[in-house]
C-alpha cells in the first residue's frame, strides 16, 4: 500500500514588518526547495504542499501562528524565525506539541531544544573568526550597537569577552536600539563613537534600521578603511537597502555569500532568480532556508513519516552538498557544521570574499572552545 497523500509543511517567514526584507529571502529560499523537490517527484512522490502564514516581526505573533500551524493545520513540522525573539517564542509551543521547528538563522548560542534543528551559524563559526579577523587587521578597542532584543545583548557579550583575550583588547560603548530605529537615533551615538575613538564598531542591528546605522556612518565621515563595521547580520539583503556605496568597505562574517564560485551555489542562484527575478536578495539566511528543507526531504524520503521521533534519527548526522559546501546535522547538539568566511562590501553591493574556511567547522554553541587562535588552521586567506 503506497500513500500518496501531499506532506504538509508549516512556514512562518515574516512578509511585512522591520525584518521582512531578510524573512520573504528565507520564504522564497524555502519555496526554491519545495519546488525543487515536488519537480524531482515529491518525498517518494508524495507533493509536499507549503502552509505559510506571515508572522509581521512580532515574536507573539509567531507563537500564535506556530500554534495555529500544530492544532488547526495538522503540520508536523515548521520552518521559520528570523529574530532569536521569535525562535524563543516558538520553541515552548514546538515542545508542548513534540514537533520540530527547523531555524535557519544565525543567532547568539547557549541554547538547545529537542525540538529544534539550527541551521545557521553558532558563534564558535562567526564570531570568533570575526573577532580574530578585526582584531589582527585593525586593533583590539570595540564599540558595540546593537537592536534592543536578546541576540544583540549575547552576541554582543561573547565580541566583548573575545576582544579582551587581545593585548590592550577593551569595550569602548555599547549601545542598543528600537528595532524600527532611524538615522537620527544613530547620530548621536556615532557622536559618542567619535569620542571613545574605537579600532571598529561590531554591529548586532537587523533587519530596516540596518540602512540607517551605515548611513548615519557614512553622514559622520568615518573612514571604513581605517573604523570599519564588523557584523554577523548585514548580508546582501540589508545591503540592497542601503544607498549606493554606503556599505562599501565593511565587515561580515558568514558562513554564505552570494559570490561562492560552488556549482551548487551558481545554480541554485540561477533557478532563484528565473523563478523569482531581481526584486530578492539570496543571503547567509536565504541559503540555510534552502538547504534546510532539501536536508528534511532526504530524511523524510527514508523514513516515509515525518513525526519527530521517526524523522530525527535520518535527521540527525545527514550531510548535503549546500552551496556554501558540503554540510552536516550534528547528532550531540542539533548545529550545522559549517564554513566560516569573512567578506568585505564591495561597489556591487556584494561581498569581497576575504577568507574562508577550508573545512566545515563543528558547531560549538556553547562556547567551550574560545580561543581566537583556533580557527586560522582550517582557513585560506584569499585577499587581504
Ligand atoms: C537573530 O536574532 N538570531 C539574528
Amino acid at each position: 500500500m503506497s500513500n500518496t497523500d501531499p506532506v504538509r509543511v508549516g512556514v512562518l517567514f515574516s512578509e511585512t514588518g522591520v525584518t521582512s526584507t531578510i524573512g520573504i529571502s528565507q520564504l522564497r529560499g524555502t519555496l526554491l526547495a519545495i519546488e525543487e523537490i515536488n519537480e524531482g517527484g515529491g518525498i517518494g512522490g508524495r507533493e509536499l504542499v507549503p502552509v505559510c502564514y506571515d508572522p509581521q516581526s512580532t515574536p507573539s505573533v509567531y507563537a500564535a501562528l506556530a500554534e495555529h500551524l500544530i492544532t488547526k493545520d495538522d503540520v508536523k513540522v515548521i520552518f521559520g524565525c528570523y529574530m532569536s525573539s521569535s525562535r524563543k517564542a516558538v520553541i515552548p509551543i514546538v515542545e508542548r506539541w513534540n514537533r520540530l521547528l527547523f531555524y535557519p538563522t544565525l543567532y547568539e548560542g547557549f541554547e538547545y531544544s529537542n525540538n529544534v534543528i539550527y541551521t545557521g551559524a553558532a558563534p564558535n563559526q562567526n564570531s570568533i573568526q570575526l573577532a580574530e579577523f578585526m582584531t589582527a587587521n585593525f586593533g583590539p578597542r570595540v564599540y558595540l550597537i546593537g537592536s534592543d532584543y536578546i541576540y544583540p545583548y549575547e552576541s554582543n557579550r561573547i565580541m566583548g569577552e573575545l576582544v579582551l583575550q587581545r593585548q590592550g583588547g577593551q569595550k569602548l560603548g555599547e549601545r542598543y536600539v528600537a528595532l524600527d530605529a532611524d538615522s537620527k537615533d544613530f547620530k548621536a551615538i556615532m557622536d559618542d563613537v567619535r569620542r571613545a575613538a574605537p579600532d571598529f564598531i561590531f554591529s548586532t542591528v537587523v533587519g530596516d534600521s540596518t540602512a540607517a546605522l551605515y548611513r548615519a556612518y557614512a553622514d559622520a565621515g568615518f573612514d571604513p578603511y581605517k573604523m570599519p563595521i564588523a557584523s554577523l547580520t548585514t548580508s546582501e539583503a540589508e545591503v540592497s537597502q542601503m544607498e549606493p556605496g554606503v556599505g562599501d568597505g565593511h565587515f561580515t562574517a558568514a558562513p554564505y555569500f552570494q559570490s561562492i564560485t560552488t556549482e551548487e551555489n551558481i545554480r541554485s542562484l540561477e533557478r532563484f532568480y528565473r523563478r523569482f527575478g531581481n526584486d530578492s536578495v539570496p543571503n547567509l539566511c536565504w541559503e540555510a532556508a534552502y538547504f534546510q528543507m532539501h536536508l528534511f526531504a532526504n530524511a523524510m524520503a527514508k523514513t516515509g513519516d515525518d513525526s519527530i521521533d521517526t524523522l530525527l534519527p535520518a535527521l540527525l548526522g545527514s550531510e548535503y552538498q549546500a552551496p556554501q559546501g558540503r554540510i552536516r546535522i550534528e547528532p550531540s547538539n542539533h548545529h550545522t557544521c559549517l564554513y566560516p568566511r569573512i567578506g568585505r562590501i564591495n561597489h556591487d553591493g556584494l561581498f569581497t570574499i576575504i577568507r574562508e574556511a577550508t573545512r566545515p567547522v563543528y558547531p560549538d554553541p556553547y562556547l567551550v572552545t574560545h580561543s581566537l587562535g583556533d580557527w586560522t588552521i582550517s582557513m585560506t586567506t584569499l585577499e587581504t
